[in-house]
């Protein structure tokens, strides 16, 4: 049973109700606008500084708390990460980490997971959830964070970012799109300049926040490091300009924790909450904000106009989600072992699950060693199969790769209340069909050669970790030091593959991971790609090793052949130049005909499909996207030009669902540009035999490039490739559409 009838009324909340605060509806902040502005009216100086201030790190239950203002009855605001559930906190569900939420590509489990951890929030108090991140993007393919996100490709983010925050938001909780912008790695991430040129800031780094907007996101967090020379808390150019004039955000933006470096500066640059309040470095209690905040304004170095504008933005995100209206009291401390008060985690181990399930990736099939069947032995092998012996939260924040990885580590976490080893769950399942299991359960060669010899088949375990900078794990600080992976994993599955025939490598890993080593012993039949699952991982394994369910993920992101193909990587050095412009991951490999071991996009099923009858339908002219300025940028941006299908068979045996991909390729009249860019995607299930049509609808927005000397989206004119396929390299349509000029 997969979908118990909880996550089926999620999805139903997700598919059918007309969501609250629903993409580019302006309304919403409308009247939330209006009762902030007579809120406003009614507050003391004190007061108002007290709104946009932090109480400092512990100052309060949560990870950042501001003061209450009693004379509107506004709370102190709980601020609390993370983007895969609810930190410091428990029992809460710890769900797979965004990167498995994107390798879904199914828009309703997004939402499902977003609306199940927004319950969780709100049903603890939490005010502002800290996700979901698009930032980093993941240009560095060894980048600590980039996990926390949905995948390197903006599109994919884009979606992922708008169907998260509405699922969170509809939910009660107001979310926060993080980290704006440039944060591409840990290492040096406080002191670090991105140095970014105007279009791949547009094209990439942009561009999924401004799903975020569109989706009226409540609040963004500003990043910690420098964007070409400016902190990115104190740039007039990133927050008021981008954010807030051509991506019309009308929420607020906090600071990452201490990312603020001055008071006036940042606040007429368009800071309007400080997080969490001091600063840690210089004397622990010294303040920007607060009644240094007061005294700015009194003394006219900060207009009044300012200060009323930062109270009106975050009291208008606190009634743009009816915060106003019974929210509850928070109901847990971070700093005293987060024991909760109230049981918030309902059915959402179903969602959990759901999401875990429909990410798994399947990358080698041969000899269709999968699914397993029945089989007479087996033999599980590795650390990575188990729990860590000293508990799933035995590392704070999971700063440490014992057993079983099922998220990264850092300040991106919550705790498990279970977690489900694989071969806890893979015992069951053994047991019900009479399955002998042989284990292993460290990363011994020796001793994992062995169990292998004593079985039919071999699933071995590895894993690669990452997370934030302030934690070190096996020497790796945030960012990985390769792509290998941990803890010789490549040794363990030679010596396994030399002791049995019939080999299937599972890897739990934060990002791409070299497997050279891996394809090249005769014995790997299968490999399968995990993830992050979270704590749902061994069922929702099991679901795709012995054959209930169909694998359906597909790669976020690019598995090269070797490190230096993706041409990026994290840098030991306080600036980044970006050297590879708009050309990351897919982009990269496609311009410079650079062949991936398995491409963006790539994932196998238990069932075949087959892509027909391609029908292009779109009807524009050429040149820029004008018109006033809607949540997300201006408003014709967004409009609708036409729309693509394709006609999807399931020509195989069994139940299976297909991700049909469109990518878009620009005409010559652009300026050099990907040779195919994700411009849409559809998730389809399908019966054997049944036929479905999967359909992309196209915006503006989706056949622009940003011009840099306008500083506009323009559609080029000429012919527009179209490519419609299984990957971004297993195109099965091809077809094409001309835009003229006006
Ligand atoms: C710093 C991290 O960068 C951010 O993502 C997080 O929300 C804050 N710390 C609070 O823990």
């Amino acid at each position: 049973m997969h979908t118990p009838l909880l996550f089926l009324s999620l999805l139903s909340i997700g598919a059918g109700a007309v969501p609250t605060y629903g993409l580019g509806t302006t309304s919403g902040w409308d009247s939330a606008y209006t009762k902030a502005q007579t809120a406003l009216a009614k507050l003391s100086q004190d007061e108002k500084a007290g709104i946009v201030t932090g109480m400092t790190w512990e100052g309060g239950p949560c990870v950042g708390n501001t003061y209450a203002a009693n004379s509107i009855g506004y709370p102190s605001l709980c601020l609390q990460d993370s983007p895969l559930g609810i930190r410091f906190a428990n029992p809460v569900t710890a769900f797979p980490a965004g990167i498995n939420a994107g390798a879904t590509w199914d828009r309703s489990l997004l939402y499902a997971r977003g609306a199940a951890m927004g319950a969780e929030a709100k049903g603890l108090g939490v005010h502002v959830q800290l996700g979901p991140v698009a930032g980093p993007l993941g240009k560095n393919p060894d980048g600590g964070r980039n996990w926390e996100g949905f995948s390197v490709d903006p599109y994919l983010s884009g979606v992922g970012m708008e169907e998260t925050i509405r699922g969170m938001q509809n939910s009660g909780v107001q979310a926060c799109a993080k980290h704006w912008l440039g944060n591409e790695q840990e290492v040096y991430r406080d002191t670090i300049s991105s140095n970014m040129a105007d279009r791949e800031t547009h094209e990439l780094y942009v561009w999924p926040f401004m799903n975020a907007v569109r989706a009226d996101v409540a609040s963004v967090m500003c990043s910690y490091n420098k964007v070409n020379g400016t902190w990115a808390c104190e740039s007039d150019e990133l927050l008021n300009e981008l954010m807030k004039n051509e991506l019309g955000f009308r929420g607020y933006i906090m600071s990452d924790w201490n990312a603020q470096h001055t008071g006036v500066n940042s606040a007429l640059a368009g800071l309007d909450m400080t997080m969490p309040g001091s600063d840690f470095n210089t004397p622990r209690g010294s303040i920007f904000w607060g009644s240094n905040l007061v005294e700015a304004v009194s003394n006219g170095s900060v207009p009044q106009s300012r200060l009323d504008n930062m109270v009106t933005r975050i009291l208008a995100a606190w009634y743009l989600v009816d915060q106003d209206q019974g929210y509850p009291e928070v109901a847990f401390s971070s700093w005293n072992g987060g024991k909760a008060k109230v049981n918030v985690t309902a059915g959402h181990a179903s969602v959990a699950r759901a999401v875990a399930r429909d990410s798994i990736i399947l990358l080698k099939n041969e000899g269709k060693i999968l699914p397993l069947g029945r089989p007479g032995s087996l033999a599980i092998i590795g650390q990575d199969a188990i729990v860590n012996p000293g508990g799933p939260n035995a590392c704070s924040d999971r700063g440490c790769d014992n057993g079983t990885l099922a998220m990264g580590w850092g300040s991106g976490t919550a705790d498990f209340p279970y977690l489900v080893g694989p071969l806890e769950a893979i015992q069951k399942q053994a047991d019900q069909h009479g399955t002998k299991i042989v284990t292993s359960t460290t990363d011994d060669f020796t001793a994992g050669a062995q169990a292998a010899a004593a079985a039919e088949t071999a699933i071995v375990f590895i894993n690669a970790d990452s997370g934030e900078g302030y934690i070190t794990v096996e020497g790796n600080a945030g960012d990985r030091n390769n792509l290998d992976p941990w803890h010789n994993g490549n040794t363990l599955v030679q010596s396994v593959a030399a002791a049995n025939k019939n080999v299937i490598v599972v890897v739990h890993s934060v990002g791409p991971v070299i497997l050279e080593t891996i394809l090249a012993q005769p014995s790997v039949k299968g490999i399968i790609w995990a993830g992050l699952p979270g704590q749902e991982s061994g069922n929702a394994l099991t679901d795709i090793l012995f054959g209930t369910t169909s694998p359906s993920g597909k790669l976020p992101y690019t598995i090269a052949r070797q490190r230096a193909d993706y041409g990026a990587g994290w840098i030991n050095a306080q600036s980044d130049p970006f050297s590879e412009g708009i050309f990351v991951d897919y982009r990269h490999f496609d311009e410079q005909g650079i062949e991936p071991r398995y491409e963006f996009g790539y994932g196998l099923s238990y069932t075949r499909f087959n892509h027909t009858g391609l029908s292009v339908s779109v009807f524009t002219t050429s040149g820029p996207a004008v018109g006033s300025v809607v949540s997300g940028g201006p408003v014709e941006l967004f409009e609708p030009v036409g729309s693509i299908t394709v006609q999807l068979v399931n020509s195989g045996s069994v139940e299976g669902a297909e991700v049909a991909q469109l990518y878009i390729g620009l005409p010559d009249s652009a300026p050099p540009s990907p040779p195919k860019q994700l411009r849409g995607f559809q998730k389809v299930k399908l019966q054997p035999g049944q036929a479905g049509t999967a359909t992309f609808e196209l915006t503006r927005r989706d056949i622009s490039y940003w011009d840099t000397p306008t500083q506009k989206w323009v559609v080029p004119g000429g012919t527009f490739k179209v490519y419609v396929g299984a990957s971004s390299r297993d195109i099965r349509q091809q077809g094409s559409f001309v835009v003229g000029k006006y």
